[in-house]
């Protein structure tokens, strides 16, 4: 029998012990997650699948490194949902591969802003923030007025299926035609991170 001198004075049972412990301690931990409907499943049936234009939208947002200044992750303190609204659940994040949470806020969150402004607002901040917010130090992203060109945008949604998104094959089949307005033009970059933001958060909104 080991007694606890014999363990910490020796390397490969402090160290085989220790592995085994947190192994046990973090399995314990992350394997219940996997099946708890509150981190699976979503929240209500407001979180849906992002449609084609706003996944592109998002696409952007990713591509642009909005991540490195915006998180989209409201904790639970009285700071944050008085100036947010409703603190982040789990359930909202389930169609979001990779989420966005982020880690630095040198601008605010943005996981509540869908509706807070007009999508005209939207465009002129995102193409020059300083026309529309005078001290605002993002940078403009003028770059973005020009027209979407996404042709994977269907094989992009047949891979976020196979992580679990419930896409249809209808949906699939007509994902590049949604990137294109009825007049037979195309959507341009800026509308697509515009229609990505609006929708944004939407689902437990009301309850603020
Ligand atoms: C260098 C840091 C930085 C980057 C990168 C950045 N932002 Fe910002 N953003 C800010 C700051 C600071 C503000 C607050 C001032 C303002 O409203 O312009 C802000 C404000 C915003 C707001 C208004 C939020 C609110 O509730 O008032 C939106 C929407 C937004 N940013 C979207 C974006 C998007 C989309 C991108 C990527 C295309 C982006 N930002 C990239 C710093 C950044």
């Amino acid at each position: 029998m080991l007694t606890h001198a014999q363990i910490e004075k020796s390397n490969f049972w402090m160290i085989l012990l220790t592995t085994l412990f947190v192994s046990v301690g973090g399995l314990v931990e992350i394997v219940p997650l996997f099946f708890q409907t509150s981190t699976t499943k979503p929240v209500n049936e407001l979180v849906k699948p992002y449609d084609a234009l706003r996944l592109a939208g998002r696409d952007i947002y990713i591509r642009e490194g909005c991540y490195n200044c915006h998180s989209q992750m409201i904790r639970p303190f009285r700071a944050e949902t008085e100036r947010y609204g409703h603190y982040s659940v789990a359930g909202e994040y389930v169609y979001d591969h990779p989420f966005q949470w982020g880690s630095k806020r040198t601008g605010p969150d943005l996981h509540r802003v869908g509706g807070r402004y007009s999508d005209q607002w939207h465009k002129i901040h995102l193409l020059n923030p300083r026309d529309v917010v005078p001290e605002s130090n993002m940078p403009a992203y003028s770059w973005l007025d020009r027209p979407l060109k996404e042709p994977a945008i269907g094989a992009k949604m047949t891979a976020l299926r196979m992580v679990g998104v419930p896409y249809t094959d209808q949906e699939i089949a007509d994902a590049p035609k949604k990137l294109v307005k009825d007049d037979g033009t195309p959507y341009t970059e800026v509308e697509a991170v515009i229609a990505y933001l609006q929708g944004m958060g939407l689902a437990l909104k009301q309850t603020r």
